[in-house]
């Protein structure tokens, strides 16, 4: 069995017509390993979900090549449903039915036997905690809750590859942990997984792999590390006792001035450092020269936030 489990090679999809057309897809490629957990990160409008519908087969590609699982989406779509399980933005299950009902429904309708629909339901409902409220109505489900009913049920079937598209926006931090937590215990079990989110803390905590998708097309792709290593690689924060120094600061200290953002509320000034300790060395000398009183001076790898703006800000410079 091929060691890839997604790839797709220039995708193409575009929406409407001359002057309202809108190209989602303009041009992606993206190949995901079999078993590793891939993020697609991007903001709202990059194309997310228009790929995760192409490659569970709810929509064709205008082109390009997608496969899925080792089969084509558009021209062995049964093949490449069968093989696969998909979180929508918009739950699925009923809210009338209890936990368990909705789990039971879903493993008729993949033609499980009935038996066999209940069994399964009952081993999703305790893999994901569900066990206990697994009798309750799902209207009394919490946000969290929720999303792990919709997860287990995308998992009906066992899938080779699962989509999950944005499976924590709108839930609260404690709903977002549950769910992340039984994304972590699906990707021990071997599965696939290509998420899509807009978060970019939530790639960083679970994906192997992260492709930043701007206006339907690959900025970067990476580790977290690689992509956090693009921007330049590290950077020094300085937070300073009097904000009224944060002028004289930025004007004096040895570091790219291009580079320099700073936060007047949080006294903070940050920029990009190539040598680390020379870095360091240097901007504790200069304070000292200066008598500018520094409360904390930090190196640190930059956040995916900075990446991200970072690569979209390039692009958009490129575009203009
Ligand atoms: N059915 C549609 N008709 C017209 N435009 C659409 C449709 N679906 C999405 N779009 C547009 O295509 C672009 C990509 O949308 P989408 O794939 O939903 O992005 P994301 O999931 O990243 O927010 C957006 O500009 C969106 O407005
Ligand atoms: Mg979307």
């Amino acid at each position: 069995m091929a060691d890839t489990a997604i790839t797709v090679v220039g995708a193409r999809k575009k929406y409407g017509n001359g002057k309202d057309v809108k190209h989602a897809l303009d041009g992606l490629d993206l190949t995901v390993a079999r078993g590793a957990v891939h993020g697609v990160l991007g903001p709202n409008g990059a194309g997310k979900t228009t790929l995760i519908r192409i490659l569970s087969t709810l929509l064709r590609p205008d082109a390009g090549r997608v496969e899925v699982a080792g089969h084509d989406v558009v021209r062995e779509a049964y093949e490449v449903r069968r093989r696969i399980g998909l979180l929508g933005q918009h739950a699925a299950v009923d809210e009338e039915l209890s936990g368990y009902q909705n789990l039971e429904m879903f493993g008729r309708l993949y033609h499980l036997g009935a038996r066999h629909a209940r069994v399964r339901a009952g081993e999703l409902l305790e893999r994901f905690g569900l066990a206990d409220t697994g009798r309750k109505a799902v209207k009394q489900y919490s946000g969290g809750m929720r999303r792990r009913l919709d997860l287990a049920a995308s998992l009906i079937i066992d899938p080779e590859v699962l989509f999950l598209d944005e499976p924590t926006t709108g839930l609260d931090p404690r709903g977002r942990a549950e769910v992340w937590a039984s994304v972590r215990s699906l990707a021990g079990g071997g599965t696939t997984v290509l998420l899509t989110t807009q978060y970019l803390e939530e790639a960083d905590q679970l994906a192997d792999r992260i492709s930043v998708v701007d206006q339907g097309r690959i900025a970067a792709e990476g580790t977290a590390d690689e992509l956090k290593a693009l921007t330049g690689g590290d950077r020094i924060d300085v937070v300073l006792r009097d904000a009224g120094h944060l002028g004289t600061a930025v004007a004096l200290l040895p570091v790219p001035k291009d580079g320099i953002t700073v936060d007047a509320d949080r006294r903070l000034l940050s920029a990009p450092v190539t040598d680390r300790m020379a870095a360091l060395a240097g901007v504790v000398r200069a304070l000292e020269e200066a008598g500018i009183e520094a409360e904390d001076v930090a190196l640190r790898r930059p956040t995916l936030d900075e990446v991200f703006l970072h690569l979209t800000a390039d692009r958009a410079k490129e575009a203009a």
